[in-house]
């Protein structure tokens, strides 16, 4: 647990794991909620192998929704739809390190958009890669899954990585936050905000909930 003068854990639900046949339902759980931000997860069946929703359903949602909007591409050539992305009014954009082959122009285009910018490594790939990037940053957005999928399993490896992002940070002087996505539960979460994680991604453990507000509020307090 945190000092409560420090700031609290901030979390983002992922909306990947709410009931789509009811979203204002569940968007309106968000508005009353603490949480943060709210989570969206673009997939293409290119950059992962399925498909979650596209721009049709994001201008909707963001119509309704309160929150800032945390939007994590997870398709190829993402920087092409920074546009597309700032018209919802998004807070973040976050890209996979993966998919931009020009990632420090990306990150510009997105700031230039207005918005900020945050990078997301896959499982496999080390954070040594942001050595030269860190500081243009304002997140870093760590698979703790393989990404595609709600519900999949914590990778405990991942733990490690956040110690060793948390100190690339440090000895950077970047103020990049360190956000993690997949497998977050209080258990796991826990242990990723000692450490050193700033944001707390959370699908299946908020909507698959009797009480998800309740969660919310758990996950933010540790
Ligand atoms: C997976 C997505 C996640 C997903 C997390 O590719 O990026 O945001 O919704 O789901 P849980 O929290 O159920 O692992
Ligand atoms: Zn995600």
């Amino acid at each position: 647990m945190k000092n409560r003068i420090e700031t609290m854990t901030k979390v983002s639900p992922s909306l990947l794991a709410a009931n789509f046949a009811n979203l204002s339902k569940d968007i309106d759980m968000i508005n009353r909620s603490e949480a943060d931000w709210l989570h969206l997860d673009v997939m293409d069946g290119v950059f992962v192998p399925n498909i979650s929703f596209g721009f049709p359903v994001l201008e909707a949602v963001a119509q309704i929704c309160t929150k800032p909007l945390d939007v994590h591409l997870m398709i190829v050539d993402p920087g092409k739809f920074t546009e597309q992305v700032k018209a919802l009014g998004a807070y973040m954009m976050n890209v996979h390190y993966e998919a931009c082959p020009h990632l420090h122009r990306t990150i510009q285009q997105i700031h230039h958009a207005g918005m900020k910018a945050g990078v997301t490594l896959n499982p496999h790939t080390p954070v040594g890669v942001l050595e030269d990037i860190i500081q243009d940053v304002d997140m870093v957005l760590l698979m703790t899954v393989n990404p595609g999928f709600g519900g999949q399993k914590f990778i405990e490896h991942s733990i490690e990585k956040v110690r060793r992002l948390k100190s690339l940070i440090q000895q950077t002087g970047s103020h990049a936050l360190i956000e993690v996505d997949g497998g977050v539960n209080g258990e796991t979460g826990r242990r990723l905000v000692e450490a050193g994680v700033d944001v707390l991604v959370a699908g299946s453990y908020v909507f698959g909930a009797a009480n998800p507000e309740e969660r919310i509020n758990e996950l933010k307090s540790l």
